[in-house]
């Protein structure tokens, strides 16, 4: 959501500011803007809609010279997408310009203030208060004028900024939206996320809360709030470049669907040892885990539904209470805390600004908090109390996939060390559980290679209105991610149901034709989903059915059936997800749709 690139250094911005922002597409936008120094003034360019319309106008950065400057792809809050409304804001004087991520929630305040005193906005932004501030605050000293807007502005900021007085530096600052700051010997950068940077360093420093940093050719200062000078180090990112690259795949989201086997084997083979589970990589000791008395999981999205599927493992296997919420209902819930409980927030990015919102709540009222996160040193990661890393690696394509399986794996997990430590099940299950996780890999190797039927079966379907998902207990939990993923890419309606519940109301939608996808793969439940089956077929509707390889008579019900492998009912999850998902896909490619950058929507949700 918003992405921002910045570089000062040897070589010339543009080019590397433009291929920075081209590496941030994926977190969404929908206009891009530049500043640079040309030595005697800040130049300016910003185009609504694609990256590649700013780089045509410049030329991919050529018309643009200078070796400082600032660039943004601007996801819209306030104002429409517009050429006036794109970052950079600048000042009447063309002195001071700025990109921002986040929202100046006070801004309403501040702009009637600024006008008070004669300020002339320009565009419909809350990132234009931030110019018109530091311009009232700027009395030669970029720092003072940084730290009075930060003391003064309330909301969410990374920011970079150039001021023209100042051409061999660059300055940044932080508080709850993501920025990180890279250095090598050509240069320092600035960057929402690791992927812009990536190709020039690996050597980052993660801002924090309330932090400034001025950047010049050679060094990198680091203030707090009150322009104390302070310490930091880098880190070094261990990302493989090419995990960052389409590596051949038109798309992403096909690249990060084959990656699932890859991803799921990282995320749980570290952590099997000897027969069990270890988890001592997580700062919480087994006799904490033994006290806890309930699990709340808490996320937004994908990561929601995974704690869906979460709930029903982690009660089957482990026994223990578990309720999951939604991130932005639960800040604002008042919910009951208990120190007996343990918060589990899922994140892929782990910047969710409501998720965020709702582990800091959890924290400050006593609950030890849990972070399953994909991204190492994201916010989420650092402020919780322990973190439980999903080794997806990252995920580029909007539409989460292999860090949802990996999410999903992480409950497994939990659920056996969980139901290991409880005895809530016997030494025997437990290894039978233990030998099948392992096994998920290689089988969703075999669904993978599968992908023609699903293909065949996605064309058929591509000018369809309405599409529901429907199943029991996990499979219900599988539909809403099938259902989100089907809708977010391809713009077709659809939604999930619990199949026991259509007849209290959505059976009167069915209709000639209608398709409904009944997902069956519980065999506990799978006489009752087939009565479902039954209800939706004589209301007319056209039916593909997904259940396992033992359930071939099927096929005398529904019209089309998938079969995926056996597995022990819990992680059927993990296997009837991959034809699923694979159908999201070729839908929306047989559409002809932007699959990994779908309209409206943004990878990484860093406001509320
Ligand atoms: O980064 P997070 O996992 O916290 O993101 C949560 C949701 O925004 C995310 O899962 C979203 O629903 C995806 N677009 C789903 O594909």
């Amino acid at each position: 959501m918003c992405g921002i690139a910045g570089y000062i250094g040897k070589k010339q911005a543009a080019p590397i500011i433009l291929d920075g922002l081209s590496r941030l597409e994926y977190r969404g936008y929908d206009s891009a803007g530049i500043a640079v120094f040309d030595g005697e003034k800040i130049r300016m360019q910003k185009a609504t809609g694609r990256l590649r319309i700013l780089e045509e106008m410049t030329q991919h950065g050529a018309t643009l010279p200078g070796v400082a400057g600032i660039g943004h792809t601007r996801w819209a809050t306030h104002g429409s997408p517009s050429d006036v409304n794109a970052h950079p804001h600048m000042n009447e004087e063309n002195s001071i310009a700025v990109v921002h991520n986040g929202i100046i929630e006070n801004y309403a305040q501040l702009k009637q203030k600024l006008q008070q005193k004669g300020y002339k906005f320009a565009s419909e932004t809350d990132t234009e208060v931030l110019v018109h501030m530091l311009t009232e605050y700027y009395h030669g000293d970029p720092l003072e004028a940084i730290e009075k807007v930060m003391h003064r502005v309330e909301g969410s900021y990374a920011l970079g900024i150039l001021f023209l007085d100042h051409p061999h530096h660059i300055y940044a600052a932080r508080k709850d939206s993501p920025l990180i700051i890279g250095e090598s010997g050509e240069g320092r950068f600035i960057a929402s996320d690791v992927p812009a940077i990536l190709q020039y360093t690996r050597s980052v420093y993660y801002m924090e809360n309330e932090e400034i940093a001025c950047l010049s050719h050679a060094h990198t200062r680091f203030f707090n709030v009150d322009g104390e000078a302070i310490q930091k180090d880098p880190v070094t990112i261990d990302w493989d470049i090419h995990a960052a690259e389409k590596g051949g795949f038109e798309y992403f989201m096909l690249k990060e669907i084959y990656e699932q086997p890859r991803a799921i084997r990282d995320t749980i083979s570290p952590r099997i040892k000897n027969g069990a589970i270890d988890l001592s990589e997580i700062q919480i000791s087994d006799d904490e885990w033994k006290a806890f008395r309930k699990i709340t999981i808490v996320a937004c999205g994908s990561a929601y539904h995974s704690g869906v599927t979460g709930r029903y493992v982690l009660e089957d296997l482990a026994r223990i209470p578990t309720e999951v919420d939604l991130a932005s209902e639960y800040r604002y819930r008042n919910p009951i805390y208990d120190p007996d409980t343990l918060v589990i927030i899922v994140s892929q990015s782990g910047e969710t600004a409501d998720s965020l919102a709702a582990l800091r709540d959890a924290r400050s009222h006593g609950c030890k908090v849990l972070a399953i996160v994909n991204v190492v040193g994201s916010s989420i990661a650092r402020e919780a109390d322990a973190v439980f890393y999903t080794w997806a690696g990252p995920e580029i394509a909007v539409a989460t996939t292999k860090a949802y399986s990996c999410q999903i794996a992480a409950f497994y997990l939990l659920a056996l060390k969980l139901a290991s430590l409880r005895a809530a099940i016997t030494p025997e299950r437990f290894r039978t559980l233990l030998d099948a996780l392992v096994c998920l890999p290689g089988q969703i190797e075999g669904l993978l290679s599968q992908k023609e039927k699903i293909q065949f079966f996605a064309n058929h379907y591509l000018a369809t209105e309405h599409i529901f998902f429907i199943g029991r207990g996990i499979d219900y939990a599988l539909c809403l991610e099938a259902s989100l993923k089907l809708k977010e890419i391809s713009y077709i309606h659809s939604e999930a149901y619990a199949a026991g519940e259509l007849k209290h109301g959505t059976i009167s939608l069915m209709e000639n034709g209608t398709l409904v996808i009944a997902v069956a793969t519980q065999d506990s439940l799978y006489p009752k989903t087939v009565s479902n089956i039954v209800e939706v077929k004589s209301r007319g509707a056209f039916v593909m059915a997904l259940t396992t390889l033992q359930h071939q008579e099927m096929e005398k019900c529904a019209d089309y059936v998938l079969y995926i492998p056996e597995t022990e009912a819990p992680f059927m999850g993990s296997l009837a997800i991959i034809p699923l998902q694979l159908f999201a896909y070729y839908v929306s490619l047989g559409r002809g749709l932007d699959v990994d950058k779908p309209r409206n929507l943004a990878k990484s949700v860093t406001v509320e």
